[in-house]
């Protein structure tokens, strides 16, 4: 999708469709009102007839007679003064929707200059661009039978008058850069495991590199990843015939010598059958979402590459399939991980935070500002937090209130768990340093602990994104998130 501001005035300017937001109770936006006195009342007289609800997210078109554009799309607001970002959100996907089915090629939102109750001009701008191209996203690389292109092919916003312009077009950037980054991750997490292996994985984050300057991808194999010692992750490899990879992705933003990294650890598990520990058959195909956090990895450098910001970023994605064979690791086995720990592996079906573990331990090298490491770690996490919402734990309070913070004012939420020293016990083993499960009971939380054991050489932070990184149902599919989130916490750093 094409995206632009508007220069001139929107009720003159020729278009395939003009989208209006409505109050309730037939109350005109001031850019409805703008329109209806440039068509003599044509608007007010359509709101008459009580067809236009006005609540929000509910779409009409009409046709107003003598109007520059040649339909006019009108989206219910709420009442008036009490629009906010979420309510902002749900019409903004209701008339990118609207207008995605309608024949128009282009389009003019205004919008962007409803007032809300919680948020300046700038986040609207980025947060239609945002959502219309999660609007236009669709998945048919595995289909025989392609999907037409979409229509609608540039979209126009318009800001109020006087509003800095400068300011906008580098929001709309936004908006289009996080719509990209998600667009990736949820290609990624769409394609099945037979198509997205770690090898897969590996030559995606390679041609990213290839397309951007700021960025350089290296992929480790296993006999490298074996001279690191990182023998926690390779037990989850062990069953399968696919190598496991860690891929290294660096971009450098920053001009300042010396400048320490920000650095993303994402879950690369192409598939999770649960291993020797055999997952139940139901739903078991949406265990080739198990990879979503590496996939947000290189959404985020992706959006970080497109809007060049100045600082240095590292993702690491650790990346393997989890199956069962006579190679296969058994439960009871007991591992060394690089850092020199050892693990008994009560479950093998817990073999995110196996994977994580050495990673976590191999980004120490980049004496990192921060480590958030992303991962669909635990079925606790949905059981929790639903779809709604990503677990976050971290036992710097700093870096977590920041996250928090920034997850409201992206609407891409996650919520705190506590990580404290009592449930560090949950994990003795008789037989090894740790053990890579904590029993039945606060299995976020536990899995989090085995985590932090590795992490104790930087500030930290992880993202449970079992729930909220895809849809299951009838809509089935990679959501990509969190990559506004991580793209906005990057946006807001210092090199
Ligand atoms: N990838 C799963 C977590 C998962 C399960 C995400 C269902 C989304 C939906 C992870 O590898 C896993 O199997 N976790 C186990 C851990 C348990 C064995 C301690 C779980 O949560 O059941
Ligand atoms: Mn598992
Ligand atoms: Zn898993």
């Amino acid at each position: 999708m094409k995206y632009a501001l508007l220069t001139t005035s929107f009720a003159a300017k020729s278009t395939d469709c003009l989208v209006i937001g409505v109050w309730t109770k037939g109350k005109l936006s001031a850019q409805a009102s703008a329109l209806d006195e440039s068509l003599g009342g044509e608007i007010a007289r359509i709101v008459d007839t009580g067809d236009v609800s006005g609540k929000v997210g509910d779409t009409l078109f009409v046709h107003p007679r003598g109007s520059a554009a040649k339909r006019v799309l009108l989206v219910g607001c709420g009442d008036e003064g009490a629009l906010d970002a979420r309510g902002y959100r749900k019409l903004v996907n209701a008339a990118v929707k609207a207008v995605l089915k309608s024949n128009a090629r282009d389009a003019v939102f205004t919008l962007a200059e409803l007032p809300l109750k919680d948020r300046a001009t700038s986040w609207a701008v980025t947060l239609l661009a945002q959502e219309a191209d999660n609007c236009a996203y669709q998945y048919d690389q595995t289909k025989s039978k392609k999907k037409p292109a979409l229509t609608l092919k540039s979209i126009a916003l318009s800001i109020p008058a006087g509003a800095n312009r400068k300011v906008k077009t580098e929001a709309l950037k936004l908006g289009a850069a996080v719509g990209k980054g998600m667009s990736a991750a949820r290609e990624l997490g769409n394609l099945p495991g037979n198509v997205c292996t770690p090898s897969y994985l590996a030559s995606t984050a390679t041609d990213l590199a290839s397309q951007y300057k700021s960025l350089h991808t290296k992929v480790l194999n296993e006999k490298q990843m074996e001279k690191l010692g990182m023998g926690s992750l390779l037990s989850v490899s062990a069953g399968s015939k696919e190598e496991a990879k860690l891929i290294v992705i660096e971009y450098k933003g920053s001009t300042k010598a010396g400048s320490k990294p920000y650095v993303l650890v994402g879950k690369g598990i192409t598939f999770d059958t649960g291993g020797i520990s055999l997952k139940p058959g139901a739903a078991m195909d949406e265990m080739k979402f198990d990879m979503c956090g590496a996939a947000s990895v290189i959404g985020t450098l992706t959006a970080v590459a497109e809007l060049g910001l100045k600082i240095n970023v590292v993702g690491v994605i650790a990346a393997a399939e989890n199956m069962p064979s006579g190679t296969a690791t058994k439960p009871g086995d007991i591992v060394t991980s690089m850092s020199g720990q050892t693990i008994e592996i009560l479950n093998t079906d817990a073999e995110g935070r196996l994977v994580l573990c050495d990673a976590l331990t191999y980004v120490e090298r980049f004496k990192p500002k921060s480590v958030i490491d992303i991962a669909t770690l635990t079925g606790a996490a949905v059981a929790t937090f639903g779809d709604q919402t990503s677990a976050l734990l971290s036992p710097d309070q700093a870096l977590a209130d920041e996250l928090l913070g920034i997850s409201q004012d992206t609407l891409d939420f996650v919520w705190q768990l506590p990580l404290w020293d009592e449930y560090q016990s949950l994990l003795d083993s008789n037989f090894a340093d740790i053990a890579n499960i904590g029993g039945p009971r606060a299995g976020t939380i536990t899995a989090a602990c085995f985590l932090s054991r590795f992490t104790k050489k930087y500030s930290w932070a992880h993202l449970d994104i079992a729930g909220t990184a895809w849809l299951s149902g009838a809509a089935k599919g990679a959501t990509g998130r969190p990559v506004p989130l991580l793209v906005e916490y990057l946006r807001r750093q210092k090199a």
